[in-house]
């Protein structure tokens, strides 16, 4: 894959080396074409080290342009990643404008192209930023992150440039994932996030799960040509474009949201961290503390995961067991106990599992298992989606395989 990186002038321009790595650990050509202001944050010399080709600045260079136009660059290109991406540079790529390389490659390429933004919370949210996005996604541009998190002019909030490694997973997944259509012609329908269960017009009952893997994973499988619908908890992951995403609260919502949909099904995957219980009533005003202590009366939400596993007939049931403890075992007994097909056991808790970009996990069937080493969620996804789609078609017969064309030029 060749891909041209913009670099553009913010300070998470220092991260642009890892990225460059993060890439090309992924097989990928990196071109690194850099904004002026750019070179204010990170050195060309130590770009150039990393990315092995000499770096591209000036669309006025003569010897560069004449050994590759930014016209072949543009062709040359699988995919444009700007990263850090500016308010600037969002607005220019919007405008139309090209003043120098990098936006005049962005115009005169037909790859797609994905931005990875960075910028002040105060830069990210303003609402001419925020326009600049939506004309950019309604363009078809991809816009990964930003983060949320501590920024490096020492306020809290939404800007912050994405991890490189999940900058790169996801970049991996726009283009490198796609093409084999393992699941073309499927339907796969997916739980993500937590959900939550109302105590009175204010509180709730919630859990950490940030729904980052039910995101991912429902990203893998629409890149393996599958029509996904993703039945969502409360998150802040942004809705993945292509798929259709049915927002609900609480358990009750989600289980009657999922069979909604359920019954053309090929696969279906519970990575949502469903409420077990929900208070028994919901009371009508705000609770007031008159007492030293109060009890909640709490009973049991549906099992989603054992219904849809029990449907005749069912669809290729996959299910999740966080654990902080016996992780297998359990697990193991959720296989059994729950009808399912395959399951995929993580820890939680002690910085594992909920509300990072990373996981660790081991899937197991009836007869065997394969653990995975710690990977980015993005990157798990993809690993999660071949084994799911091996297995459904083991065991729904290999009649039901994609066909492979074979399209001969003899004749
Ligand atoms: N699940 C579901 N509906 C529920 C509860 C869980 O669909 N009401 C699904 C989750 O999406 C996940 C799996 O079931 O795929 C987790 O199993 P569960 O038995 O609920 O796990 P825990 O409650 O965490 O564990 P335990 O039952 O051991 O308390």
């Amino acid at each position: 894959m060749n891909i041209v990186l913009g670099i553009t002038g913010g300070i998470a321009a220092y991260k642009a080396p890892d990225l460059v790595r993060r890439m090309r650990e992924r097989g990928a050509e990196v071109q690194i074409v850099m904004t002026a202001s750019a070179e204010e944050f990170v050195t060309s010399t130590a770009l150039q080290a990393v990315s092995g080709r000499p770096i591209r600045s000036n669309l006025w260079d003569k010897e560069a342009e004449a050994a590759m136009s930014h016209i072949e660059l543009a062709r040359w290109a699988d995919l444009v990643l700007v990263a850090p991406a500016t308010a600037e540079v969002m607005a220019r790529i919007v405008s139309g404008g090209a003043p120098d390389l990098l936006t005049t490659i962005c115009l005169a390429t037909e790859a797609p192209i994905a931005l990875a933004p960075a910028m002040n919370r105060v830069m990210w949210s303003n609402p001419a930023t925020q326009a600049n996005r939506e004309v950019l996604e309604e363009r078809g541009i991809h816009i990964i992150g930003p983060g949320v998190g501590s920024q490096a002019c020492g306020e809290t909030g939404s800007g912050r440039m994405l991890d490189p490694d999940v900058i790169a997973a996801t970049v991996f997944n726009l283009t490198g994932g796609k093409g084999e259509g393992l699941l073309e012609g499927r339907k796969v329908v997916i739980t993500a996030g937590p959900t939550r269960e109302a105590i009175d017009p204010v509180r709730y009952i919630t859990n950490r799960s940030s729904g980052k893997m039910g995101y991912a994973i429902a990203s893998a499988a629409a890149a393996q040509g599958a029509e996904v619908v993703l039945v969502s908890g409360p998150v802040n992951v942004a809705e993945p474009p292509g798929i259709a995403v049915i927002n609900v609260e609480s358990a009750q919502q989600m289980y009657a949201a999922t069979h909604d949909v359920i019954g053309d099904a090929d696969i279906f995957i519970a990575a949502a961290a469903v409420a077990d219980y929900r208070p028994a009533k919901l009371v009508e005003q705000k609770i007031k503390k008159n007492d030293e202590s109060m009890s909640l009366d709490l009973v049991r939400c549906p099992d989603i995961l054992a219904s849809v596993a029990h449907l005749d007939p069912a669809p290729f049931t996959i299910g999740f067991a966080a654990e902080t403890e016996n992780v297998l075992d359990y697990a193991r007994g959720k296989l059994q106990r729950k009808n399912l097909d395959l399951i995929i056991a993580n820890r939680v808790g002690d910085n594992c599992g909920f509300d990072r970009d990373d996981n660790t996990a081991t899937a197991l069937w009836k007869n065997g298992e394969r653990s995975y080493p710690t990977l980015s969620k993005v990157d798990l996804a993809r690993e999660l989606i071949e084994l799911a789609a091996e297995h459904f078609y083991a065991v729904r017969g290999s009649d039901t395989q994609p066909k492979l064309t074979i399209i001969s030029n003899k004749d």
